[in-house]
């Protein structure tokens, strides 16, 4: 099977490492990609033209396209690929408006039933001090477009949460503002096929950038998966309770979801509650979770993008823990430093994001979250070593990243509220 991943993440890197894994890949291709995806050949096509994708994947024959990001699925990718009969994991332009707007989501949750924050849509500066009034502390305010995590402000202080509904509403966007949900978090991925819904190992992400979940909220700084805190039963019950009835709304209003759900949720006294959707792999939850997938995965996806799911044998997991910590450049959310120099990188279990070469052929930094390190073992506290062992080889002037992956679960610190 030829397949060919889009993106240039250490999500897609993860895909990678995991579909040359699998005996019935025969070749990978990506685009952009990165210069650590040794695994695939590289081609440069700008991701969110349809035309220009399709063309690339009808010239080299592909079986499958792969799309890891939302930019390009709710630009309408899958759709152009569909049209012209290329097999494509990742749902099309309307489905991926679960993750592209917040409102639609919420309209889709209220129709199938869904627990999920209580929200308001704010689209005017006028509204927005009686808004505020009616939430918080603590406030939720969510940028209503994409904005890969670092679009949510949750924040104690009303002065921070008016300002950053402020900046996206003078920006032109609606803003979100949603009831805070107490609870552990979740990031549960399912395949899902019309209806068919078929979950992955529950993960949970660490999005602020310090240790003890101080700092702004980042794209994500560290995952590890499985979750020793949560109760027995949780993720089918995520399942029945979430999943499944959003994969029949979608049926029933006439935009199927083919390709991977993620649910990131709060599990509160009253259960699962959904503090948002989005339509492809999480990332860094997809290096851990991959990490453990002893399935094929290339033949796993082609069967989600050609609606045969449900004839799919279960998943089978290995055994054990994985975790992954994510080293981010200088500056990193902010506006991160570009083009230090990356040392140690060439070791298993190093996964590149912003990465690139330079003039002399050396790997420097080239954005935010730089490289996705991933480490597993028997349990949580062999993994997590692991992971900072390896990162302990790795030189990146500037560099930082978390020592506090997975350590809450580790010391059996979660707990959900009673
Ligand atoms: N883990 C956060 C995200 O993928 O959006």
């Amino acid at each position: 099977m030829r397949i060919l991943v889009i993106g240039s993440g250490a999500r897609e890197h993860a895909l990678l490492v995991a579909l040359a894994a699998d005996p019935a890949v025969t070749e990978l291709h990506v685009a952009p990609g990165n210069p650590g995806m040794v695994q695939a050949t590289a081609h440069d096509v700008p991701v969110t033209d349809g035309a220009a994708v399709t063309t690339l994947a009808r010239g080299l024959e592909v079986d499958l396209v792969v799309i890891g990001p939302e930019v390009p699925l709710v630009a309408g990718v899958g759709d152009a690929l569909r049209a012209a009969g290329v097999p494509v994991f990742g749902p099309g332009k309307e489905a991926a408006r679960i993750e592209g707007s917040k409102a639609f989501a919420k309209d889709v949750m209220a129709a199938a039933g869904v627990r999920t924050a209580r929200a308001e849509v704010v689209d005017s500066p006028a509204e927005l001090d009686e808004a505020l009034d009616r939430f918080g502390p603590t406030w939720v305010v969510k940028d209503d477009g994409l904005a890969a995590g670092k679009g949510v402000v949750v924040t104690t202080d009303r002065a921070a949460a008016r300002a950053h509904a402020s900046a996206c509403l003078d920006d032109g966007h609606p803003v979100l503002l949603e009831s805070f949900l107490d609870g552990p978090e979740v990031s549960l991925f399912c395949l899902v096929d019309g209806e068919t819904v078929v979950p992955l190992l529950p993960a949970q992400d660490h999005k602020r950038v310090g240790d003890d979940d101080r700092g702004p909220n980042t794209g994500g700084m560290g995952a590890y998966t499985p979750l020793p805190w949560l109760p027995e039963g949780m993720v089918e019950r995520i399942v029945t309770e979430v999943c499944e009835p959003v994969a029949r709304e979608m049926v029933a209003r006439g935009c199927p979801f083919s390709g991977l759900l993620y649910a990131g949720l709060a599990i509160t006294s009253e259960g699962p509650e959904v503090v948002e959707f989005n339509c492809r792999f999480g990332d860094p939850e997809t290096q851990a979770v991959l990490a453990l997938l002893e399935s094929p995965l290339g033949e796993t996806l082609h069967a989600v993008a050609t609606g045969r799911l449900a004839e799919l044998p279960p998943l089978v997991w290995r055994d054990g823990a994985a975790v992954t910590v994510v080293l981010a450049a200088e500056n990193y959310p902010a506006t991160p430093r570009r083009g230090d120099v990356i040392d140690g990188a060439e070791q298993p279990g190093v996964l590149h994001a912003g990465t690139a070469r330079d003039a002399d052929g050396r790997l420097v930094s080239a954005g935010g979250r730089v490289l996705s390190v991933v480490g597993t073992g028997a349990d949580l506290a062999e993994a997590r070593a692991e992971a900072y062992r390896i990162l302990g080889g790795i030189e990146l002037g500037g560099g930082h990243y978390r020592t506090d992956i997975g350590r809450a679960a580790e010391e059996g610190r979660i707990s959900i509220p009673g």
